[in-house]
Parts: structure tokens; sequence; C-alpha cells
């Protein structure tokens, strides 16, 4: 071999060398590369798979909380339906507690010897027979018809009423239970407005008065003299000054309701004059009525009847007959559970209770007025009118 060839040879042979190195070379780089891509997509495939199975989580997720969501919706449907089962269910235990209540005999005299009942009894038809002379008062009430809130000023206790002389439009009220000022309106609609150019009068008595039991007839107010048990003032609202006095025997011992602890003495008007009621302990409680003479406050009648002061928060008479109305610390409504008819001709029968419109609390004092045939009553603040439905008396005593 020529040394030529054999550099040539030997060019030749580095020349395929290098070729070879760097096919080589570049094979390995694509290998790699194409190890990378392969390691890449079965990345790019996991992760596909990954979101794939995270989309199914998800909607497993909110299938649940949707299912979740329509159980809530049962439960709260379910939650309310007991609710108002419970409250279906206090209104029937609210309505029963009432008539258990009425069931409950208020009648009392139970315990009284019968013999000796029959001769009370007889008495006091000899005394109702007296006083059944020239009347012909025929009211009877057979129920309290409607409320209507006339306006909220003063305390929690209290009263007001309304002159019942004829051609008399003032309005009187009495905040507390225990004053010496009295405020007089002209009308009721000055003391429902409040009109500052109708500014009440303010009374100032020679002596306070005491509880809610207050009358006003023909521009006299009658009221129990505060500080005394039993004294009754006959009070002049021109001129301030005493015009009449006397004491109610056997009075003051005793609220005469007992849901109204702060009026010992009842005064009121109706159809047939001046009326006073208290509760006598002697006779376990239970409410006299008596009848007074409007003009020089002389006694006329008493009458022991059979309604008692335990439960009861206020009473009014029409027509001669003397309504209670009772209720119960524990709620539930007012009604007239028991009366009294000086002239025996109303029995307490089928037509008791007499329910009176849902109210606030307990009444703190009702009078009635005979012509409006409504009674202004104080309920826990709010001064109310309660009107009343009625009948002649013969239309009762012919069923
Ligand atoms: C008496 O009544 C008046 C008028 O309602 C009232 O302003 C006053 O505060 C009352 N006084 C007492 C001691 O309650
Ligand atoms: C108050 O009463 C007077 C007299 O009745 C009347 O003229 C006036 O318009 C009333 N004012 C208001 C604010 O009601």
């Amino acid at each position: 071999m020529c040394t030529w060839c054999s550099l040539l040879a030997t060019f030749l042979f580095i020349q395929g060398m290098s070729y070879a190195q760097r096919m080589t070379q570049e094979m390995l780089m694509t290998q790699y590369y194409e190890g990378r891509i392969n390691q890449l997509e079965d990345r790019l495939t996991k992760c596909d798979q990954n979101i794939q199975s995270y989309e199914q989580k998800l909607y497993d997720f909110s299938k649940e909380l949707r299912g979740n969501l329509n159980g809530l919706n049962v439960l709260r449907n379910e939650v309310k339906g007991q609710v108002d089962s419970v409250v279906t269910r206090v209104e029937r235990v609210e309505r029963e507690l009432e008539y258990l209540h009425t069931e409950r005999p208020d009648q009392p005299c139970v315990d009284i010897d019968d013999k000796l009942e029959e001769q009370l009894k007889e008495e006091q038809r000899k005394e109702k027979a007296q006083l059944n002379l020239g009347t012909d008062c025929n009211t009877v009430l057979t129920g309290v018809k409607s409320l209507k809130i006339v306006k909220r000023d003063g305390e929690a206790h209290g009263s007001w009423l309304k002159d019942p002389t004829k051609g008399s439009a003032k309005v009187y009220f009495f905040s507390g239970t225990k004053n010496s000022t009295v405020l007089e309106f002209t009308s009721l609609k000055a003391f429902v407005e409040g009109n500052v150019t109708q500014m009440p009068r303010r009374i100032e008595l020679p002596f306070p008065w005491q509880g809610t039991g207050h009358a006003v007839y023909n521009g006299f107010l009658y009221y129990h003299q505060a500080g005394t048990p039993n004294q009754i003032l006959k009070v002049s609202l021109r001129e301030r000054m005493v015009s009449d006095r006397m004491l109610l025997q056997g009075a003051g011992r005793l609220p005469a309701y007992s849901l109204s602890p702060h009026t010992y003495l009842d005064l009121m008007v109706d159809e047939l004059g001046l009326w006073v009621v208290h509760a006598d302990p002697d006779l376990g409680g239970n409410l006299v009525l008596t009848k007074l003479d409007k003009g020089g406050l002389g006694l006329e009648h008493s009458w022991d009847t059979p309604c008692k002061s335990q439960d009861a928060e206020a009473a009014f008479v029409i027509c001669g007959t003397l309504y209670v109305a009772y209720s119960s610390h524990y709620g539930g409504r007012s009604s007239v559970r028991c009366l009294y008819d000086i002239h025996d001709s109303i029995q307490a029968g089928d037509d008791l209770p007499l329910f009176f419109p849902k109210r606030y609390a307990v009444h703190s004092s009702m009078h009635y007025h005979p012509k409006d045939k409504q009674l202004y009553s104080w309920d826990e603040g709010y001064q109310t009118m309660y009107k009343l439905e009625t009948k002649r008396k013969n239309e009762i005593a012919s069923v």
C-alpha cells in the first residue's frame, strides 16, 4: 500500500468514524426526546384521567348535595308542620282552659246548708220585690260584640269614662291607681285626637282617689277616698268641693276583684242610678252590690251576690243586673261568668259565659255607658271600647 493511500484510508476512516459518531449522538438525542415526549404524554393522559375523575367526584358531590338539600327541605317542612301543630295545640289548650274555668262551679253557696239557702233566697226575693217598682229598664246583655282600641296613654292601670248624663259628652281620665288629679276632655274626639287647642282641664280634687272604680254623673265625681278603707266622696267637678260623703260598712277589707287589687270600691252608674260593688270576706269573698242615692249618697239597698271576687277583674251593672268579668293570670280571654239580677228575672243560664274579644292583659276597669251601650275599658295602658249586644228582657223571658 502506498502512503497516500493509507493517508486517504485513514482520512476516510476518521470521516466515517465522526459521521457514525454524529449519527449515534443524533439517534441518542432523538431517543431521549422521544422518551421525554412519551413521559409527558403519559403525564398528560394521567392528568386527563385525574380531571375526569375529579369531574366525576364533583358531579357525585353536587348530586349528594342536591339530595341533602332536598332532605333538608323535607326536614324544614316537617319542623314547620310540627310548629304549626304546636301552635294549634296551644290554642286548643287555651280554649280548654277557658272551658274548664267555665265548667268549674263558680256558683257559691254549695256548702251552705240547704235550709239556710232557702231562707236566704226567700229573703232576697222579698227584698227584690220591694225594689222592683217603677222601672221600665229592660236591657239584657247577650254578648260583647267588638273591641275598639281608642288610645294608648297613661299608666298600666287606670280608668276612663264618659259622663252618662243626657247632653254631656265629657270624658274623664284617671291614670294610675292613686292620684288627686283628673283630666277632663270636652269630648271623645278631643280625647282621641289629643288636639293642643283642646287641652284637657286638669282638675285637682280636695282628696285623692284610689283604685279604678270611679263614677261621674251630672258633673259630680263619686270616688273612693285614698287612705280610707271605705269612705265614698261625692265631689263637684266644677267647684272641686265635697258635696257629700258616706262610709260603706263592711267594705274595704278585700279588693273587689282579685285581679285588680287596687280597687276596693267599684262605683258605677246604670239606667237606674248609682251603684257600688265590694267584696265581703264574711261571705267567702263574694261580691256585694249596693244601690246608693245619687243625691245625698244614702244607702238604698244591699244585695249579697253569688259572684266571687276570686279571678274577677271588673264588673258593671246594666238595668240592675250585675255582670262580673273574670280572667286568669295565665292568659286566655276574659269573659262574663257570673251575673246577678236584683229583680230576679234574669238567671245565669246557658248564655254564660260571654267572651270578650282578644285583649292585651287583665282589664283594670270597665265602665258601662247606658246610652252608648258601650264599655269604656282600660287594658294594660290601652283605652278600649267594647260594643255590647243587648236584648229586651221579655225576649229572654219568652224563650
Ligand atoms: C297624677 O296624674 C297626673 C295626670 O295624669 C300625672 O301627670 C301625675 O304624674 C300623677 N301623679 C302621680 C303621683 O301618679
Ligand atoms: C284642633 O281643634 C280645633 C277646634 O275644634 C280645630 O279648629 C283644629 O283644626 C284642630 N287641630 C288639629 C291639629 O286637629
